[in-house]
């Protein structure tokens, strides 16, 4: 197969995005920005596109998909229940990065879902994301555009490097996103949890809508994985990664390495000093040592900040393998 490119500066951009979108409606996946990471999509409607978004990516098939829709009516036409949390929580937070877990209709095919009664839903605000979904004028469902157990895709090179020749089209932006995947929120249930912490931190949602929540950070009672995806290898780059507190000197790398057993050379150290900056950039990082054959990655990360939960996530897990 060999994948469309389509990029924001091309003259016939809007054309072609209609073609994508047309090409989505009728089972082609399709690989697009977000305000997160860049997603793959196809029609949550069509149950053999969906498999073929667990094929593209080489994705566990109990790891279910979160379904992007671009307006209410269409987040309505997939669930089965909802209360008053849903309402508050999408009129402050969409379009915007948090995902809705909710009891899902009849509509939304059984991949998707991998099996479960819920499904995951978000709005994401982002424009060509927006008139992607609009256009094709079905939910889409979308997970990260990456071969799984790979870290997510935060610029348009690394989706050409992972998915070229696996989708139909690829869909590119020069924004740089958020760069950690959106806020998984479970209310399909009594209580509020945070099930992936993400950009709309706990206190955000206690402070703007006074609904109180549960995360895995601030309760450690919420321990099984409730989110299958959260149970998988994920975000690793090929190197070995390594958390720690402290500065560390030139001499100081070439210890650790040594204690590891690499060389100097293969080792590299990365630091952040904001959470904002450390979110839009590990990924990258991550995939730029790959390139350069890095062998152990070292990372300082940035102390604070509303972003602190989800980055320390996303490096626990590039630190478990
Ligand atoms: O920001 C994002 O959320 C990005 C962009 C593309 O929108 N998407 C993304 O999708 O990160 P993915 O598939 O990489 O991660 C989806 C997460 C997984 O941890 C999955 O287990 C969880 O959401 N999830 C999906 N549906 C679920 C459900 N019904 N119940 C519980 N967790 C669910
Ligand atoms: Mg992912």
């Amino acid at each position: 197969m060999q994948s469309v490119i389509i990029k924001e500066q091309q003259r016939d951009f809007n054309d072609k995005l209609r073609e994508a979108a047309l090409a989505l409606k009728n089972g082609k996946l399709v690989a697009f920005p977000t305000e997160t990471v860049f997603g793959l999509g196809a029609n949550a409607f069509d149950d053999v596109a969906c498999q073929n978004i667990y094929k593209a990516k080489g994705r566990p098939s109990d790891n279910p998909l979160i379904v992007h829709v671009s307006d209410m009516e269409m987040a309505f036409s997939l669930i089965r229940e909802y209360d008053d949390r849903f309402i508050k929580l999408a009129e402050v937070f969409w379009q915007g990065p948090i995902s809705f877990v909710l009891k899902k209709s009849d509509k939304v095919c059984q991949t998707v879902s991998a099996g479960l009664d819920t499904v995951a839903i978000r709005m994401p605000n982002h424009k060509i994301a927006l008139e992607l979904i609009k256009t094709a004028g079905v939910p889409v469902a979308a997970p990260s555009a990456n071969i799984s157990g790979r870290p997510s895709p935060t610029r348009s090179e690394h989706v050409i490097f992972d998915l070229s020749g696996r989708c139909d089209y690829i869909v590119c932006s020069a924004d740089f996103p958020i760069g950690v995947e959106s806020t998984v929120v479970d209310l399909s249930t009594e209580e509020t949890v945070i099930l992936r912490p993400g950009f709309v931190s706990a206190n955000m949602i206690e402070e703007q809508t006074g609904i109180k929540v549960k995360s895995h950070g601030t309760d450690k009672t919420v321990q099984v994985p409730k989110s299958p995806g959260t149970k998988y290898k994920h975000y690793s780059p090929n190197a070995r990664v390594f958390m720690v507190e402290q500065n560390f000197t030139n001499s100081d790398i070439d210890d650790f390495a040594k204690d590891k057993g690499v060389e100097s050379k293969k080792c590299k150290f990365l630091e952040y000093q904001d959470d904002i900056q450390m979110a839009r950039n590990l990924f990258a990082d991550f995939r730029d040592a790959d390139q350069e054959h890095v062998e152990l990655i070292i990372v300082k990360p940035a102390k604070d900040g509303e972003l602190l939960e989800a980055n320390l996530n996303r490096l626990q897990k590039a630190c478990e393998y």
